[in-house]
């Protein structure tokens, strides 16, 4: 994910933009009138790209013979605006949940608790009674320690808890090192060696209903062979559970497909999904409910974050070009180096010149692209390609920076998902001290 210095990277495969005469389109309306409208920095999501996206993912979970073989719960943490968890659930999908929050999100928009799965290496106990609660399919468990608690929540309330235990498959994703989580090394899961042990324990714990198990090794993974190491070494703990008398039922693989943001080439989503649906049924496991929890691969190439120059800044080393979207906007360049395409919202008759495009952030990390090509001036707009997914949701209010608006765009209307922050609303909720009587 470093970013690359050459322009010369290809621009993602967009479904739901377009360049035509030279500026670009959200679906039928233009970057350009949205930007005018709603101002920037703006977040912009296509409807049908994401429609797009989810019925292709979808499709490739049924067979030949249009019977499904697995499920899609959306991996919410990569954007969870209700409009595009409403449509997500509107087309059928389930969520995966990380927080209070999330389960709270797909509560509103009247998600049946029986499609979410709650997942997190440190659920606190009111979030696992608020998942108790509701009723979620499975709470995907993450340690001993964990499991111990959520039996004794359950018994407090008064209720069975469906669990499935995360494991820690000790495989590769070949991912930057911040999203890789089935290593080892890593916080996430429950070591390989130690899941028979804990299953084991599970079974003989008063509340707990086993139901699943569960592995995700990572994200913007761009080849399958990862996966099937991951899921050949989960299938053999099913059937060795099995002979022992343990049942599982559902067999989550979690999110992690990749997506292109310049070079890369991720597997095809209906490859890759044969790829291991057709593992699990030659190693005699169709009887299992399969779930995948894809994020990114469903937003991220359905958004785009626009941005307006502030200023073009000659420098003796590089040329800057300041644009009123910074970091705390789109934290994924400063954050993990992350590549993402940048085009003028209009295309200009102007000589190029190689700019790094940076936000208004007191930080030398505030980036959004190094050594770009562009021919622009001041004022002009530039659309950050790729930013439907971990955009808005990582987005923060750093130097007092009100969050962006969001809007997604259907056909020829426009609407707003969610209103820009008020530089008010930022710290409404704080006070100042008393006054000392000294
Ligand atoms: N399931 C679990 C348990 C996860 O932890 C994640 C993502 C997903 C599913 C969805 O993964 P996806 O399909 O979106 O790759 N902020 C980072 C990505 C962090 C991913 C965290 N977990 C980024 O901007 O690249």
């Amino acid at each position: 994910m470093i970013s690359p210095s050459k322009e010369a990277i290809p621009l993602p495969a967009l479904a739901g933009f377009t360049k035509r005469h030279g500026s670009w389109f959200a679906e039928e309306i233009p970057l350009a009138d949205l930007a005018k409208q709603f101002g920037t920095p703006l977040y912009v999501y296509s409807k049908n790209a994401l429609v797009q996206a989810f019925q292709a993912y979808d499709r490739a979970c049924l067979d030949a013979n249009g019977q499904r073989r697995a499920r899609i719960h959306y991996a919410m943490k990569a954007n969870s605006n209700l409009a595009v968890i409403d449509c997500l659930k509107n087309l059928g999908a389930g969520f995966d949940l990380v927080s209070g929050g999330e389960l709270a999100r797909a509560l509103s928009i009247g998600a049946d608790p029986s499609s979410l799965v709650f997942a997190g290496v440190g659920k606190s106990s009111s979030e696992i009674r608020q998942a108790l609660k509701a009723g979620v399919k499975s709470i995907n468990v993450e340690s001993t320690a964990e499991l111990q608690k959520i039996n004794r929540l359950a018994a407090e309330i008064g209720c069975r808890a469906p669990i499935s235990l995360r494991v820690n498959p000790d495989v590769d994703a070949q991912t930057h090192p911040y999203i890789s989580t089935g290593l080892r090394g890593n916080k996430f899961g429950i070591a390989y060696h130690e899941v028979l042990k804990t299953y084991r324990e599970a079974a003989l714990l008063s509340q707990i209903d086993i139901v699943g198990i569960d592995c995700h090794i990572g994200s913007q993974i761009t080849t399958t062979s990862p996966y099937l190491d991951a899921l050949d070494k989960v299938l053999d703990l099913i059937a060795q559970l099995k002979r022992e008398g343990i049942l599982i039922h559902h067999l989550d693989l979690g999110g992690g497909l990749g997506i292109t943001y310049g070079s890369e080439t991720p597997p095809d989503i209906t490859e890759f999904a044969n790829t291991l649906l057709n593992r699990i049924a030659e190693r005699g496991f169709s009887h299992l409910e399969v779930i995948f929890e894809p994020g990114r691969s469903l937003i991220g190439n359905a958004g785009v974050l626009v941005t307006q120059i502030e200023y073009l800044k000659p420098g003796a080393e590089k040329n800057f070009c300041i644009v009123d979207a910074g970091m705390n906007d789109l934290m994924r360049p400063a954050l993990y180096e992350a590549y993402h395409g940048i085009v003028p919202v209009q295309e200009k008759n102007v000589k190029p010149s190689v700019y790094d495009i940076v936000g208004p952030v007191c930080e030398s990390g505030d980036w959004l692209g190094k050594d770009r090509l562009l021919a622009v001036e001041e004022g002009d707009l530039l659309a950050v390609l790729s930013a439907g997914a971990y955009g808005f949701v990582m987005a923060s209010n750093y130097n007092t920076r009100p969050k962006p608006a969001e809007i997604m765009v259907d056909g020829k209307n426009a609407y707003v998902i969610r209103q820009r922050e008020k530089i008010t609303d930022l710290f409404a909720t704080e006070n100042t001290l008393p006054e000392r009587n000294t």
